[in-house]
């Protein structure tokens, strides 16, 4: 299961990466503007700046919703960086954008996904991602997990070559789910992957391996 980190904080990126376990960062327009990160020259640096820290793939969104203007997007994002993947919503045009971009070679995250029909008309367009946002159906009182699993099962049942990546996750416990199912990646936020290291059996034991040692060897 490959990890990326779902943030546009450049600080956060370069801590995940030092761990060593990073496989790609995802962004979305709302994170970009949490960063402060505007006007498009700037977000473009922007993405160049997370490329030169990660050696993995990136999803930079566009913003056009029509057909057109997802393609003019697409291909200015992409020509940025060989790790540049295009997010693109999940709508009509966005569809038809992904087939054409799937057509090129060019790579794509289709995003805002919610439903298993939604995650079928992705791979049948050829993206290489699919998006299911598993916190946001959480907040609805529907079961996120249970669409990854349903989209994992059938994508692997007919053999689509598009990759389910879990997204909207909001903590550790999700990335534990999603691993159960068979995520191909889960995008996360700083925290949730930290929240992995945790646990007070480990604390206790690594405490008193160092008092042992420090008994005999001072
Ligand atoms: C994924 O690529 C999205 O950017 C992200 O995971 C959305 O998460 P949120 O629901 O916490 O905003």
């Amino acid at each position: 299961m490959k990890f990326f980190i779902d943030t546009a904080n450049l600080d956060q990126i370069r801590e995940a990466q030092d761990l060593g376990v990073l496989d790609g960062v995802t962004t979305n327009p709302s994170l970009m503007a949490k960063e402060g990160i505007a006007g498009e020259q700037n977000i473009l640096d922007h993405y160049v700046k997370i490329c030169n820290i990660v050696d993995g793939d990136v999803s930079a969104e566009v913003i056009s919703t029509d057909y057109e203007g997802i393609i003019r997007e697409g291909e200015k994002l992409a020509s940025l960086h060989k790790n540049i993947v295009v997010k693109v919503p999940m709508i009509k045009d966005g569809i038809k954008a992904i087939k054409y971009f799937s057509n090129k070679g060019i790579r794509t995250n289709c995003t805002l996904v919610f439903s298993p029909g939604q995650a079928l008309l992705a791979a049948k367009a050829g993206a290489t991602y699919v998006s299911p946002f598993i916190g946001r159906l959480d907040d609805h009182s529907t079961d996120g997990v249970e669409l990854i699993r349903q989209i994992v099962d059938t994508y692997n049942y007919y053999e689509f070559p598009t990759q389910v990546l879990a997204a909207s996750i909001r903590h550790s416990m999700h990335i534990i789910k999603c691993m159960e199912v068979g995520a191909d990646v889960v995008t996360c936020p700083l925290s949730a992957i930290m929240g992995l290291f945790k646990h007070p059996l480990t604390d206790i034991g690594l405490q008193q391996f160092l008092n042992d040692y420090k008994k005999l060897n001072g």
